[in-house]
Order: structure tokens, then C-alpha cells, then sequence
């Protein structure tokens, strides 16, 4: 559990955003947090800036996405994470958090977000071929044994166009409900 957050001072709330074609809907888990009391900031993987709309996130947010790590002696551009949302998260970066690999900033939040201390939910989005690989099942095991919660969308049909309809943003907020106690 993290520290409590000054009174007048909202929780912060990174929303880590991966390169899936759902990743274009990320202002609607935006607002869902802003209206429960989050203040948002967005990091997004270097391909997953591909698929969202940065003018758009970064007016709703106030705050720069983040995506390229900083360089030294540069100020950080984010306060720190009282709790991170993946949505959504690809069999890519859950296969790579999970085996530690750190080559995005995304990751390397990611990473040390156990050792910090910081909840964390994911909202896994991708296809029941790469859901079958043997990989992504010990990935999951590996990161809820971290105390990582993830979401419910099922893996969709390879090719048939995703399951946007189907996916949930509002539940990574569900997710985080009981591991944080500063949100309201
Ligand atoms: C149009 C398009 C849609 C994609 N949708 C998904 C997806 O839903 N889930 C997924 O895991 N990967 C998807 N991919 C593949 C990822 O973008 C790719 O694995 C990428 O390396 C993931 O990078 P990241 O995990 O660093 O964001 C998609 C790729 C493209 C081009």
C-alpha cells in the first residue's frame, strides 16, 4: 500500500498504454478516473504511441504522455504513481514485465512497481492465438503472484477484428478499488 496522499492532493494514477488497436478508446478510462478522483497521467509504449491520439490524452490529462525515458538531470515530468492501470496490455509487454526485461519506460515502470509497492491492474487485450502460447499463462501466474490484478475481457478470434465492445475500461478502476484506500 502506498503512503497516504496529502488532503488536498489527488491520488495519481498512471494509465500505461500498450500497441493494441483498442488503445485508441484510453480517454474513456480517463474519464472514468478523473470523475472517481484520479488525477491521470498516460505512458505509453513506443509503439502504442502509434494508436492514440497524443494532442487529444494530453489535453485531457493536463499532463505530457510519457514514453522515451528522460535524460539525466531532466525533471520529472509525472508526479509519482500512487497506483498504474495497463489497459491495454499486449501478450507483448505482459511476457516482458512478467521476465523482468525493462527496454521501454513503460516497462521499467512496470518493473519496479512491485518493489515500490505501487498496485497495479492490467487489462490484457489480444487474440486467442497468443493467448495459447504456453509463455502467456506463466506470465500471468508469475505477475498475480506479484499481486497483479487482471482484467476479464476474453482473448478474441485471431483476425476477426478485436472485441473492442467487449472491453471494459472502467473495470482497471474495479481492479484498484480494494488494493488502494487514498481514491476517494
Ligand atoms: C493494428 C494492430 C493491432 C494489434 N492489436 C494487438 C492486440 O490487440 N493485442 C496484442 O497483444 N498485440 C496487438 N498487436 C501487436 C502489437 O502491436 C505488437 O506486439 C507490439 O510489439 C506490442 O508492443 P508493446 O507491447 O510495446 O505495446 C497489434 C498490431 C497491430 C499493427
Amino acid at each position: 500500500m502506498t503512503e497516504p496522499t496529502a488532503p488536498d492532493k489527488k491520488p495519481f494514477l498512471y494509465v500505461v498504454v500498450c500497441a493494441a488497436g483498442v488503445a485508441r478508446d484510453v480517454g474513456k478510462l480517463i474519464t472514468a478516473a478523473q470523475e472517481a478522483n484520479w488525477d491521470v497521467g498516460v505512458i505509453a509504449t513506443p509503439q502504442g504511441l502509434g494508436f492514440i491520439d497524443a494532442t487529444a490524452i494530453e489535453a485531457q490529462t493536463g499532463y505530457p504522455i510519457r514514453s522515451a525515458w528522460r535524460s539525466p538531470g531532466d525533471p520529472r515530468p509525472l508526479p509519482p504513481a500512487d497506483a498504474i492501470a495497463v489497459a491495454p496490455a499486449t501478450f507483448n509487454t505482459i511476457n516482458k514485465w512478467a521476465a523482468g526485461i525493462s527496454d521501454t519506460l513503460a516497462l521499467g515502470i512496470l518493473c519496479e512497481a512491485y518493489g515500490m509497492g505501487i498496485p497495479t491492474v492490467a487489462l490484457p487485450y489480444l487474440n486467442s492465438a497468443q493467448a495459447a502460447h504456453p509463455a502467456y499463462h506463466q506470465s500471468l501466474d508469475r505477475l498475480r503472484g506479484m499481486g497483479v490484478r487482471f482484467g476479464s475481457c476474453e482473448p478474441h478470434r485471431p483476425r476477426a477484428g478485436g472485441a473492442a465492445e467487449r472491453f471494459r475500461w472502467e473495470e482497471a478502476l474495479d481492479l484498484l478499488e480494494p488494493l488502494v484506500s487514498t481514491a476517494r
